[in-house]
């Protein structure tokens, strides 16, 4: 192979690098997902990807703070709704949430918390595999390796990395900028081909597969193509909306909230701009609160709202009674079953436990591969 057709299919040259979506676009619109309706179709394949059925998946949240409805909606209710279909894994990632300032008095309990809300939304430890990625420690190894087949132009391109570094201006820490190298190493570290997320994953995930191409092109062909899989409802929107629904934002409506903080936080959301008067018509195709009405209530009442909001026949005011009340229907046996948890907390200890020592064998028979195929062992 000459330099030029090297270059040509070395998907970190110039000429590979930076064909990616920008973080944030999306080929699926912003539908919701039913929550209601057990029997909702699952998540839909992103269509940049779309050839052959992943059968391995992987995807993680970080333990920064409450798991809110845009971290349900867009990404584990979906994960749930998977794992009757596929080989699930899913990670507290406790590595990509030390990137910025957090306090180690209370991250232990950070962990458990969100893992205990992942398990009371239907992440069964019985029938997926559930973790922390700090206790998996070859996943580093592989980081470590994997920042070697990185391009630093393509870090520096990363969206979530400038936002963060706007963020956190005290803090701008090369963690913080290697962070898609720890999340390709994650999922490529169990070689899943599938990455269930919200839309705002999109850049990550190209770049873990530039990063799998670059090894494969260098070492021989070790890692799978990890496709993006959206939920149907992959971006939600802040309550202010100014923006997507974010734990840095203060904009969210945490899973915890039981129905009187939900109601209240609706009370003041924002909904279609145009809307100033109660007889104005609405236009239900641009408000946040119709499209929670699409995650959280049954079709007949969507129908109902849609044809209602256009005609003006009901107000903002009775819209957001009425998804308040759908919201917890969907949220209380939720929030139920959380309690419950917190009441056994070694009982989920112990499932982390058992997710962890199946997650390692996965990455250490991975590594084995790797640092033969890198020529080191
Ligand atoms: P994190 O912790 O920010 O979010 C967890 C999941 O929630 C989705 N999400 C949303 N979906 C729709 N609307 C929203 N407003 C919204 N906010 C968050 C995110 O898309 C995500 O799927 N980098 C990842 C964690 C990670 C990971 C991985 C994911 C680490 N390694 C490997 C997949 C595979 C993150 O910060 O997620």
């Amino acid at each position: 192979m000459n330099m030029d057709e090297q270059k040509a299919s070395d998907p970190l040259s110039e000429e590979g690098a930076g064909s990616g979506p920008a973080a944030g676009d999306s080929n699926t619109s912003a539908a919701g997902v039913n929550t209601a309706d057990a029997a909702a179709e699952v998540a839909g394949v992103d269509t940049a990807n779309a050839d052959g059925e992943p059968t391995r998946l992987y995807s993680g949240i970080q333990p920064t703070g409450d798991i809110h409805i845009g971290n349900y909606l867009g990404a584990v209710a979906n994960w749930a709704k998977l794992i009757p279909r596929y080989d699930c894994i899913y990670c507290v990632v406790d590595y990509h949430a030390i990137t910025i300032e957090y306090d180690p008095d209370t991250m232990r309990d950070a962990i458990l918390d969100t893992a205990t809300m992942g398990m009371a939304c239907g992440l069964d430890p019985d029938h997926c595999t559930f973790f922390v990625q700090s206790h998996v420690s070859e996943t580093m190894e592989l980081a470590w390796i994997f920042s070697t087949c990185t391009a630093i132009g393509a870090l520096e391109r990363m969206t979530q990395f400038k936002d963060k570094a706007a963020q956190h201006k005290q803090n701008i820490n090369a963690g913080l900028f290697t962070y898609p190298v720890l999340q390709a190493a994650d999922i490529l570290g169990v070689k899943a081909d599938g990455v269930p997320v919200g839309d705002d994953q999109s850049q990550h995930l190209e770049l873990t597969r530039e990063i799998a191409r670059r090894f494969n092109h260098l070492y021989g062909p070790v890692f799978p193509d990890a496709k993006t899989l959206y939920s149907p409802a992959p971006r939600i929107m802040g309550l202010d909306g100014q923006g997507k629904m974010s734990k840095s934002q203060g904009n969210y409506i945490a899973m915890k909230d039981r129905s009187d903080t939900v109601r209240k936080k609706l009370s003041t959301a924002y909904t279609d701009p145009n809307r100033l008067r109660r007889s104005d018509p609405g236009n239900p195709d641009i408000c946040n609160i119709f499209t929670l009405h699409k995650s959280f209530s049954s079709p007949d009442e969507v129908a109902t709202i849609d044809a209602e909001c256009r005609s003006a026949g009901i107000g903002c005011v009775d819209c957001k009674k009425k998804l308040g009340a759908s919201m917890e229907t969907a949220m209380t046996p939720i929030q139920d079953k959380y309690e419950d948890l917190t009441r056994r907390p070694d009982d989920v200890r112990d499932a982390l436990a058992a997710g962890a020592d199946r997650v390692r064998t996965l990455t250490s028979e991975t590594m084995t591969e790797v640092r033969q195929s890198l020529g080191l062992r």
